[in-house]
């Protein structure tokens, strides 16, 4: 599939967006093994989070959906069934990294299975603690697929992650959640926290003091009513469009605006964007708001790396964000970038490049240089936010752009191409493969 996308003005509005990912993933997973039923408000029904919930289906766990985004799961009370063949994960990292800690602590073997482009990440971040608590998890040279022969004596370890990593996080929390005795995990930057905030509102016992979590073992959830934010993530790709078009004023609304989450907004902002919280609330123990973003004239920013975990979905959306700026951005710290669903350093820098920015790119950052795109054909690599990057600088490029490969953009925003048809941008979906 192959998305074109003409220069077009971007009409004012209200709008909302799909729900959140992350969270989607996870109430799903802690609903299944809490005890008693959890009802699911504003699910996404996207490809990564039906991965999940398909999974739990294969483990025996009941899930009534009553409608695309509001699901009931029937708690299991930790007790999931051997699934009868290898569970596969699709596009989704967090989906395998997540279930890989949750199926550590199961007295059953499961094989977790994934895509090409999750085939090629690495896994040993979760293989190396996870082994050291008591599981026995075999891969292919430290990516999937997994084969996790679980059991329900993991022991308890005291951990301090070596990447910033919010999978790896709660992949451990899951497993310490089912293991003899305590927990302690020490971030070396914090990382979003949606599975804290949910298993405390799903009675756990966790203590938090910073960027160190203790959690105690042998816990069990009790199902919850949950309400899921829209997406930051995906919000954040209209904000862009907003803050690149003239005059337009957009109001996006509830989106989960958890502080872990907004790192990106506060760069857009030092880049001079027009964006208000409106609206502040809580939607269960998630902060939510609804986001006005009117058209701004963005300067380039060197963003400070303490931003980047708060800001790390957000990259590709930011490199078009510096590719239109005046002057010259410079991102650092964002070598984890090049271990999401494509190298997304490389995949972008080529991509703009393509379209006439100038980038210099490094190991671990890009200094990119303001300028205004042309039209072109550039290539997502299948990745879904880059996909969606591309597609909004096409909608300001001074000729039409092709984004190839862009079947991905299902796994995280489904209706992307309606959603910004009804905002007046000329963007086309094309069903046959992109020329070689
Ligand atoms: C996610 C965490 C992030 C993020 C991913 C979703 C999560 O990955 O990139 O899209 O739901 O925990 P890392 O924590 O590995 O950086």
């Amino acid at each position: 599939m192959y998305f074109t996308v003409e220069p077009s003005a971007l009409k004012s509005g209200e709008l909302t967006v799909p729900g959140d990912k992350s969270i989607s993933h996870r109430a799903l997973m802690l609903g299944a093994i809490a005890r008693g039923q959890t009802r699911i408000r504003g699910f996404l029904n996207g490809e990564d989070c039906l991965a999940t919930l398909a999974a739990l289906r294969e483990m025996g766990v009941e899930i009534e959906e009553l409608s695309a985004t509001e699901l009931v799961v029937e708690g299991s009370d930790s007790g999931l069934q051997a699934p009868p063949r290898p569970l596969d994960m699709g596009n989704s990292g967090t989906a395998m990294r997540l279930f890989a800690g949750l199926l550590a602590g199961q007295p059953f073997s499961s094989e977790l299975v994934g895509d090409a482009s999750l085939n090629q990440r690495p896994m040993g971040r979760i293989i190396g603690p996870l082994s050291d608590m008591g599981a026995c998890i075999d891969s292919s040279a430290g990516k999937p697929p997994l084969l996790i022969k679980g059991t329900r004596t993991l022991a308890g370890i005291a951990y301090r992650l070596p990447v910033a990593s919010a999978q790896v996080k709660s992949a451990i929390i899951l497993a310490a959640l089912q293991a003899e005795g305590e927990s302690t995990i020490i971030e070396p930057a914090t990382t979003r926290d949606h599975t804290e905030r949910m298993l405390q509102s799903m009675g756990a016992r966790l203590n938090i003091d910073g960027q160190r979590i203790v959690i105690a073992g042998k816990q069990s959830l009790e199902g919850a009513d949950l309400e899921v934010p829209a997406d930051i993530s995906s919000a954040a790709f209209i904000i862009l469009a907003a803050l690149l078009a003239t005059a337009c004023e957009l109001v996006i609304t509830n989106v989960g605006v958890n502080p872990t989450r907004t790192g990106a907004i506060d760069i857009l902002r030092d880049m001079g964007a027009n964006i208000e919280f409106r609206n502040a609330r809580m939607s269960g123990r998630e902060p939510v708001a609804d986001i006005v973003v009117r058209s701004s004239v963005l300067s380039g920013v060197d963003a400070d790396p303490a931003r980047v975990s708060l800001a790390i979905d957000e990259f590709p959306m930011l490199f078009v964000a510096a590719a239109y700026a005046r002057g010259k951005s410079t991102f650092s710290g964002i070598g984890e970038l090049r271990v999401k669903e494509s190298d997304r350093i490389a995949v972008m820098t080529k991509g703009l490049r393509q379209l006439g920015a100038r980038i210099d790119e490094s190991d671990d950052g890009a200094v990119i240089h303001g300028t205004e795109l042309s039209g072109g054909t550039v290539d997502s690599e299948c990745d879904h936010r880059v996909a969606m990057a591309f597609s909004i600088a096409g909608t300001v490029a001074t000729g039409p752009v092709r984004v190839n490969h862009t079947d991905t953009v299902a796994t995280s925003f489904p209706g992307f191409v309606e959603c910004l048809g009804s905002l007046g941008i000329k963007i086309d979906r094309h069903h046959e493969e992109p020329a070689p």
